[in-house]
């Protein structure tokens, strides 16, 4: 898809978002207390961190319309058109070890991957995409900031809303996608933004209160490639092996073909059978 249908249409939010209008679709309580919904920025992360040096409060938020400089994992760029997506980043101070970051980005992940299942059938793939029919709608990058005397996360969520496959270069056109092409029609940002921020509270709290335990386990049954071969190109080399899913530290757990387990800690997947 991708066509030209969308263009110029009209949804009943299609304006800029605007913290009543995030709020008014959010339950949470101190993850957007703050909340700072920007026109055009470099990077939503950028200003989060910037936020933090200057002593804005735990679960400050940054929204944006369009990001001149949006970043990726493994300093990728991050296509951010305007008015299309929710651009979002989240000030964590948090208190957990600066060794948990990883599950700090997974468990944002299950949440997104719980906020996006409201519209559509979405899953997880390692370490924290969320894809819909196989093309990725969310990416997530965190941060974290302990050079100067402030430590903390910066927690930067990117989803694919009305995404349309012509705002994107043509290398990304078979890979990523939004919930929008999913639906067929438009969806209402501010209430994909609320529900983001809802879910990524929740989750986020159970970290903190009970540990990654049950977060692993959901993320399993989400996850795209469990029972699957995949490709992981670590940065000590190629691994390649079953997905039988998500350890307690946050590592991917592999069976590979000589019977020996493997735990993937960082890595790019690229899935044998199929996809
Ligand atoms: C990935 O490569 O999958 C991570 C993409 C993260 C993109 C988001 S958009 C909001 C925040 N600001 C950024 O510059 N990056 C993150």
């Amino acid at each position: 898809m991708g066509g030209g249908k969308w263009v110029g249409a009209v949804t009943a939010d299609s304006g800029p978002l605007t913290p009543e209008a995030v709020a008014a679709h959010s339950t949470a309580k101190w993850i957007g207390a703050q909340m700072h919904c920007l026109d055009a920025v470099d990077s939503t992360n950028t200003r989060v961190r910037e936020l933090g040096l200057n002593g804005a409060p735990d679960g400050t938020v940054v929204f944006a319309e369009e990001q001149s400089s949006g970043r990726g994992r493994l300093g990728r760029t991050w296509v951010s058109p305007r008015g299309r997506n929710v651009y979002a980043s989240i000030l964590l101070r948090s208190d957990l070890p600066a060794d948990q970051l990883s599950q700090i980005s997974l468990t944002a992940g299950l949440a997104a991957c719980e906020a996006v299942g409201q519209w559509c059938d979405a899953r997880l793939k390692w370490p924290n995409d969320v894809l819909v029919g196989g093309r990725k709608v969310v990416g997530i990058l965190a941060e974290l900031e302990s050079r100067s005397t402030e430590r903390f996360v910066v927690l930067g969520i990117g989803v694919n809303v009305n995404l349309q496959l012509s705002d994107l270069p043509p290398d990304l056109r078979d890979k990523a996608g939004s919930i929008a092409i999913a639906m067929g029609e438009l969806i209402s940002r501010s209430e994909v933004a609320g529900t983001l921020l809802s879910r990524i509270e929740a989750r986020y709290d159970e970290l903190r209160g009970v540990g990654f335990g049950r977060i692993a386990e959901e993320w399993g049954r989400r996850a795209e490639f469990v029972g699957k071969q995949i490709r992981v190109a670590e940065p000590g080399g190629i691994v390649e092996g079953e997905v039988v899913g998500l350890a307690s530290d946050g590592a991917l757990c592999l069976k590979r073909k000589d019977g020996q387990k493997h735990k993937v800690l960082a890595g790019d997947v690229t899935v044998l059978d199929g996809y």
